[in-house]
């Protein structure tokens, strides 16, 4: 076994490696079944490739990301603390540092619907509704299955919106502030032109409404210039063998200066390692 500090430095290389294997079946699925159009297109064949290898690989990733994302949907998270596991009885009657995830609400990048069972009443019992804005078709079989599995698929409770964000404007599918929260996992790292984007999704939010987020962001100041410049290699190759997603995005400044918040809740995940290269931030923004 490695030491934890070398398997967590070339931890990138391991994915890369896999996401590798996805290339050759993707494009052999394109030749025979005569997709030309996304053999002849670098972006649809980069998002059929991620579509194939996000289908094996989310999976694995929601397993050590989950102990963080159910508590933050359930507002349990704050100062980027995840308190421990706990039931429903024994938490009752506790204040919480935030609502939980309600209302009408905008998942951004839900990929392959790792997260759409979060969006039921066992986990969350006031949602009325979702959108999911994921604009990768290749990908939107699986989400529809994930959908149909958690039972969500009812009078149209989750909604797959077939657009990037930069385009829900012109979609119309979603009124200006008329959104209760928006949920972003591990998606802000792969949007295009994120601080403009980030602005217009403040747009969607009601006054008052919550931004509840879970990303993986450049590595921080405290964790040394050393591991800032290796990350900042790695992301040299990085995003072109997984969909476009960047390492060392400052999503957290960013998501601050958007826009004029009430209330900012938002931190480096506490407990993560100097020496990890895909560092998060957790936590709830309130317009
Ligand atoms: C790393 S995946 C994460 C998927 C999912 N949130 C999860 O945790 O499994 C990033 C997702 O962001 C989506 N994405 C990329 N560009 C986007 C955009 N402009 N608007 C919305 N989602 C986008 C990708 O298609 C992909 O599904």
């Amino acid at each position: 076994m490695l030491p934890p500090i070398l398997a967590s430095l070339l931890h990138p290389f391991h994915f890369m490696a896999i996401a590798l294997t996805h290339l050759p079946p993707t494009i052999l699925t394109a030749l025979l079944t005569g997709d030309f159009r996304t053999l002849l297109s670098p972006s649809r064949l980069r998002a059929a490739w991620f579509g194939r290898f996000w289908a094996v690989v989310g999976p694995l990733v929601r397993i050590h990301a989950e102990p963080n994302v159910i508590p933050l949907l359930q507002g349990r998270v704050t100062h980027g603390v995840v308190p421990p596991p706990t039931t429903t009885t024994s938490s009752e009657g506790q204040p919480q540092p935030h609502p939980p995830v309600s209302g009408t609400v905008l998942e951004i990048g839900p990929g392959s619907g790792m997260w759409t069972s979060l969006f039921t009443p066992a986990h969350l019992p006031n949602i009325h509704k979702v959108y999911g804005i994921e604009p990768n078709t290749d990908i939107h079989p699986l989400l529809t299955t994930q959908i149909a599995a958690a039972g969500l698929d009812h009078n149209g409770k989750y909604e797959i919106v077939p657009v990037g964000i930069e385009a829900l404007a012109e979609s119309g599918r979603v009124d200006r502030e008329s959104v209760d929260c928006i949920v972003t996992v591990m998606c802000l790292c792969s949007i295009p032109e994120p601080r403009r984007n980030m602005a217009q999704l403040y747009g969607y939010l009601k006054p008052g409404g919550r931004w509840y987020v879970y990303e993986h962001v450049k590595c921080f100041r405290e964790q040394g210039w050393g591991m800032r410049l290796y990350q900042a290699c790695l992301n040299l190759v990085w995003p072109q063998f997984i969909g476009g997603c960047e390492m060392c995005r400052d999503t957290g400044k960013w998501l601050k200066e958007a826009a004029p918040w009430s209330q900012v809740d938002l931190h480096q995940l506490d407990g993560e390692a100097w020496y990890f290269t895909m560092p998060h931030i957790i936590g709830v923004l309130t317009k």
